[in-house]
């Protein structure tokens, strides 16, 4: 194909791309509206390709585009191999494939194989066909306890709050981690295994270069009678064995998988969306002959602190170093606060383990956020991560230095965690997934020319597209000369750190000299002689000014 041949202009055409690749997320419905009816699509994406060339990113991860009936964002998925008609057609997909590809930016796309959408054809005949059916198989279908089976099966919870049980009419319940828009499928049935391998091939075939795969960890379960009740769940170690979460045959679906990836050239990558107990276990779905890399998101659940991001880079570069992977860094995604916010706020009390949820609470109330502060913070954190070995996931906005919208009404809202009572803030997570600004006025501020979806602050003007790009001192402009910056500074996936003298102060050095100082701190850190090396960031005095991060090259690096 023509647009494959462009993409090995690009400078990694190796196979291992994907290591210290920067990924942009897209949310589609809220990225680009071209057919005017207030949601994102398809032909919106291809409209704002050079936008995405001149970020500087490596690749783009996609949020599902699938027809689904928005019960979840798009996660409740009713067919796995088509476009959502009103985001666009598969040869819309297609076209946006090559003009990404020609541009040098390659394709992931989400995959959300532990639950389908009611709508799904397969769950549709599964109510159709009754208790007992083979197509009921493919669900997760029980009798009811008490009197005439008319309570749930367990008293498990779901994400998003509620019963994780849900009653069809002819009396069964079928089990749903999620929304009941979303039952989970049975990966002990040979169909649905072999139906995912289907899938896996038609958008590899059709030029995707990588996936990432929803809740990787919570395909397989041991649903063997009797259940065990929520609390005796909450006890049982997650060693491998826990009936629900994490346990080691998960492992075999994505052997199979690797196979399928490894059938093209290069082999198809996949990233897991994987919340377990320890690293280690974490470890597992990174393997090379499993799904290759696994997300980490300690960062993203960390506070802005020195110490926490110096304990977190170590132990998952000694982790990457254990299997063979390179990490991931985040900050924010289409399921948390954004990190503009959450920084502008004081430290949230967190009880307990933070892992085991996917939702960062924004922290302290509302009309204590420091915008200004937030913002500053969040651009430290993103250099300090640009700087680190491994790859980095950039999530829609925040290059634009976006804060979390807060001025969306509860008839406003789409979020199943809002209206189910999940504890997501109170908000659930509409406020980072509202429309982005590409122009300072327009309907939709140059999203679409009409209404978006959700509804967008005034605010908004500010933070434009059109705005930011116009002036050197924008969010938009230090993204983009980070990126550009980065690729020159690329070299291998080592970092040594470099004491400072100071407990809020980190600094490290990369193989090749690039060096990076981040200020976590109030007082000013002094450079030295490294002043004149600044290639990325305010030095004011000769000192980096307190949360902010440098970055330094010594001479010759960048010509
Ligand atoms: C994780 C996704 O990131 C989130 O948006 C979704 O609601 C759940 N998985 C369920 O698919």
């Amino acid at each position: 194909m023509t647009h494959a041949l462009l993409l090995e202009n690009r400078t990694d055409t190796t196979a291992t791309w994907w290591r210290q690749a920067a990924v942009y997320q897209i949310y589609p419905r809220s990225f680009a509206d071209a057919n005017g009816d207030g949601l994102g699509d398809i032909p919106g994406i291809v409209s704002r390709a050079d936008y995405l060339r001149d970020l500087g990113i490596d690749a783009v991860w996609l949020s599902p585009f699938y027809p689904s009936a928005l019960a979840d964002g798009g996660y409740d998925v009713a067919d796995y191999r088509d476009v959502d008609p009103r985001l666009g057609t598969l040869d819309d997909f297609d076209d946006m494939v090559a003009a990404l590809h020609e541009r040098g930016i390659r394709v992931i796309v989400d995959i959300v194989p532990n639950h389908s959408s009611d709508l799904h054809e397969w769950f549709q005949e599964a109510l159709a066909a009754g208790r007992g059916s083979a197509a009921r198989e493919r669900y997760i279908f029980r009798e009811g306890a008490g009197p005439g089976g008319s309570e749930p099966p367990t008293d498990w919870t779901a994400a998003f709050g509620g019963s994780a049980w849900e009653r069809v009419e002819d009396g069964q319940w079928y089990l749903h981690s999620f929304a009941p828009e979303q039952p989970d499928l049975n990966w002990d049935h040979p169909e649905v295994r072999e139906d995912f391998l289907t899938t896996l091939r038609f958008w590899s075939d059709r030029g995707v270069d990588g996936f990432r795969i929803d809740v990787a960890h919570m395909l397989t379960k041991d649903l063997t009678e009797p259940l065990p009740s929520k609390d005796e769940l909450a006890l049982i170690p997650q060693d491998g064995n826990h009936p629900l979460n994490d346990r080691d045959d998960v492992h075999e679906i994505y052997a199979e998988w690797r196979r399928v990836f490894n059938e093209y050239d290069p082999p198809r990558t996949a990233v897991a969306e994987a919340w377990v107990s320890t690293p280690e276990r974490r470890a597992r779905y990174a393997s090379a002959e499993g799904l290759g890399q696994a997300f980490n998101f300690d960062l993203l659940v960390a506070d802005f602190d020195a110490q926490q991001f110096r304990s977190i880079i170590t132990d998952n570069l000694a982790q990457s170093d254990a299997t063979g992977s390179s990490t991931t860094w985040v900050l924010s995604n289409h399921d948390v606060t954004r990190h503009a916010t959450r920084y502008g706020l004081p430290p949230l009390e967190r009880e307990g383990e933070k892992q085991g949820t996917a939702w960062v609470k924004a922290g302290g109330p509302a009309d204590q956020l420091d915008r200004e502060g937030g913002l500053r913070r969040a651009h430290a954190a993103t250099l300090l991560l640009l700087g680190l070995p491994g790859s980095t996931y950039l999530y829609q906005g925040e290059e634009l230095g976006l804060q979390e919208v807060a001025e969306i009404g509860p008839e406003q809202r789409q979020d199943p965690a809002f209206f189910r009572g999940a504890d997501f803030d109170g908000l659930g997570r509409d406020g980072c997934r509202v429309p982005l600004p590409w122009t300072a006025s327009g309907p939709s501020f140059g999203f679409g020319d009409t209404e978006a979806h959700l509804p967008q602050p005034s605010w908004f003007a500010e933070y434009a597209v059109e705005v930011e790009a116009a002036d050197p001192s924008s969010t938009l402009s230090l993204y983009r000369e980070a990126l550009r910056l980065r690729r020159r500074l690329q070299t291998e996936e080592r970092l040594e750190w470099i004491e400072t003298g100071r407990a809020d102060v980190l600094r490290f050095a990369r193989p090749n000299g690039w060096q990076i100082v981040t200020n976590f701190g109030s007082e000013p850190f002094d450079l030295g002689a490294d002043a004149a090396d600044v290639v990325l960031g305010t030095v004011v005095d000769g000192a980096v000014p307190g949360d902010s991060t440098v970055w330094i090259a010594p001479a010759g690096l960048i010509d």
